[in-house]
């Protein structure tokens, strides 16, 4: 059976681990080659202000290996520079950003910002590259996702990842369900990412329908390293085997 539901992954925390030491390895590139060989449809790359993890020359060697590319950015003059004309990655993901976050907090303000989507959503557009919007599964911000000319938007899954209680996640799930409803009624793509994790996605798919991609990020590199620290451990082992100190 053919799988229809996308999966984009995140690759924002290999590079976390590399600018750790400002050093080469682990390299986002490579990461994000081995994670299309696994079989995912497309690498997620954040390029914050701040550029914590992802550097712009992870972003320009993703984008050239060929890789199906979503860029998350903020939604500013100098992120629209880049991805229009350095990056040119298939799709873009307006985000909001806080310099003091840990990772994106909530989900972009298309209400509060849509001045700006209008000004920005058709440079992105003319460059080739399609449009998404990381909001909250409301219907005011799908309008002015539909408003700016986005083709997606992709649902802030967080609050449902974040809930407590069997009854808070029934109610943002059913908060999501409507959402997707909503902006595939308008002709506009749905995803879902933040938090999405290997036990909580069941009730989610089982919930939410019209889903296209997914983007998830954390989960699947921590379960990376928990599968991959025994082989290296073995690697590193086997390097030490034959000392003998004399
Ligand atoms: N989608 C968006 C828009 C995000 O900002 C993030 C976090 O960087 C993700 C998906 C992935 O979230 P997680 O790392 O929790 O899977």
């Amino acid at each position: 059976m053919t799988r229809t539901l996308k999966l984009g992954v995140n690759i924002d925390h290999v590079a976390t681990v590399r600018q750790a030491r400002l050093a080469s390895q682990p390299s986002p590139l490579e990461a994000a080659q081995l994670c299309i060989a696994a079989g995912a449809d497309g690498i997620t790359a954040h390029l914050r202000e701040d550029r914590r993890h992802i550097q712009d020359a992870d972003v320009i060697a993703l984008s050239q290996a060929g890789l199906r590319l979503n860029m998350e950015m903020a939604l500013t003059e100098e992120m629209v520079r880049i991805a229009s004309t350095l990056v040119r990655p298939q799709s873009c993901c307006l985000v909001p950003e806080k310099r003091q976050e840990l990772t994106t907090e909530g989900g972009l303000d298309a209400v509060a910002s849509l001045d700006k989507l209008l000004r920005w959503v058709p440079v992105l557009k003319n460059a080739g590259i399609a449009v998404s919007l990381f909001i909250a599964p409301d219907f005011a911000q799908i309008d002015c996702a539909r408003q700016c000319g986005a083709e997606f938007v992709e649902l802030h899954t967080g609050s449902f990842a974040n809930a407590v209680s069997a009854s808070e996640q029934a109610a943002e799930l059913d908060r999501l369900a409507k959402g997707a409803e909503y902006a595939h009624s308008l002709g506009i793509g749905v995803n879902a990412g933040h938090g999405i994790d290997y036990e909580n996605i069941k009730p989610l798919l089982a919930a939410v329908p019209h889903l296209h991609e997914l983007n998830i990020g954390h989960s699947i590199i921590a379960r990376a390293i928990m599968k991959g620290v025994g082989a290296a451990v073995v690697d590193m082992l086997e390097l030490m085997k034959d000392y003998k100190g004399e």
